[in-house]
């Protein structure tokens, strides 16, 4: 531990303990009697949302996160195309922008992602032609790009997502075909943990994907993990990214991958929690959508689905916090006004995945998730199975 570092991040801390919950945000809407999912948390659990710059220039959205959660991810505004072009120049004007409501309201900032085959850049490993470059030449630039990023926000994000979405959807293959696989090799994920662990090397390091609590897709992310903790790399947990719908998966399956993935030693987190309500022909987050489809509830959630909401999330909160539970639970998108799942798997629908609402007020699944969180909180997760560990200081001391 970098004493160095991190006492000054405790101290800043306490003193955000004794300061007011709420933002500090000019002509916020307070809401000082609702319950607030962080104190109902408890110590143990940190509970986040993932955010955009133009979610946060809404007063009332600002202020509802600032008081709600305990920590924060950058939605898309530290995903490569957002921080680098075509051309190979930096802008971090939107991830810093981010980086600085997280450090104004004492939220641990979750990086989120240093490597992705969506949302990239073909330069990285491809020629102009389209074709892989050199293992070399795509394992320096996969480097330089790390190295830049990870220490422009070294000290700022408690954690990275070094690979996100690396497994392969197919029976029987084992990663995903991408251009970093093509160019480097199955080495490439080793090699991105390495390079990021050298550039912020007080920063914890995850791998983060979808669906990989189906038997199929964990025994693949198993298989990742030992590979990756054969070699000495750095990890530090598995993210669950959970998106999910009122059905799938069963509260068992997500229970016996918490179970899995913890018995590799690694802490397990939920990184991208939501639950579509609207029809759809896929599961997963494969990010490709359709211009038709279904579009139920333009006017709002009724009353039977809003319940069937609560109640899913009441199940799957259950699921998640059953011993020996997760570190981590962060929704993707703070409101139901600020969530990808509008346009995705369909562009432009009214989707309702969130506890709050496209004006910020608590839904009846947030009530819900309180209860299941009020309930657990009795017992708490031990300081070392914490997400964010290496700089998070303890929420018992800042709650
Ligand atoms: C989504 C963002 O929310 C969108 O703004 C962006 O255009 C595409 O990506 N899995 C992930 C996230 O890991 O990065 C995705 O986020 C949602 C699926």
């Amino acid at each position: 531990m970098n004493l160095r570092r991190t006492v000054p991040l405790l101290l800043s801390a306490l003193v955000a303990a004794s300061a007011p919950a709420t933002g500090t945000d000019s002509g916020a809407t307070a809401l000082p009697s609702t319950p607030t999912l962080r104190e109902a948390a408890g110590p143990g659990l940190l509970i986040g949302c993932s955010v955009e710059t133009r979610a946060l220039e809404e007063p009332r959205i600002a202020t509802m996160v600032a008081r709600q959660f305990s920590c924060l991810t950058a939605d898309n505004e530290m995903m490569p195309a957002l921080l680098v072009d075509a051309a190979g120049q930096y802008t971090f004007e939107r991830g810093d922008r981010i980086a600085a409501f997280a450090q104004a309201h004492r939220l641990p900032l979750f990086g989120h992602m240093l490597l992705w085959h969506h949302v990239t850049r073909d330069w990285l490993f491809k020629d102009a032609r389209g074709e892989p470059l050199s293992r070399d030449t795509a394992l320096a630039n996969l480097r330089r790009y790390i190295e830049t990023v990870a220490g422009h926000y070294r000290g700022k994000v408690v954690a990275w997502d070094v690979v996100n979405e690396a497994l392969s959807d197919q029976p029987g293959e084992y990663l995903r075909d991408t251009p970093a696989l093509r160019a480097i090799g199955e080495d490439y994920i080793a090699q991105a943990f390495e390079f990021a662990h050298a550039a912020a090397p007080d920063a914890e390091l995850y791998y983060n994907d979808y669906n990989i609590e189906e038997p199929d897709k964990r025994a693949k992310a198993l298989r990742l993990v030992r590979a990756l903790q054969a070699r000495g790399v750095r990890i530090d947990a598995i993210g669950i990214q959970g998106h999910w719908n009122l059905h799938h998966p069963s509260p068992a399956t997500i229970a016996d991958a918490i179970r899995d993935f913890h018995a590799t030693g690694l802490k397990v987190l939920i990184t991208e929690l939501d639950v579509d309500v609207l029809p759809r022909t896929t599961s997963g987050a494969d990010l490709v959508s359709v211009e038709e489809g279904p579009n139920p509830y333009p006017d709002g959630l009724p009353a039977e689905v809003q319940q069937q909401l609560a109640d899913r999330y009441r199940e799957i909160f259950t699921a998640l916090l059953r011993p020996p539970g997760v570190a981590m639970i962060t929704f993707w998108g703070s409101d139901d006004g600020h969530t990808w799942l509008n346009d995705y798997p369909v562009k432009r629908r009214t989707n309702h995945p969130l506890l709050f609402d496209r004006a910020a007020q608590p839904k009846p699944a947030f009530q819900a998730v309180i209860d299941v969180l009020r309930a657990a909180a009795a017992a708490p997760v031990a300081p070392d199975r914490r997400a964010g560990a290496a700089l998070t200081p303890d929420p018992t001391s800042a709650r």
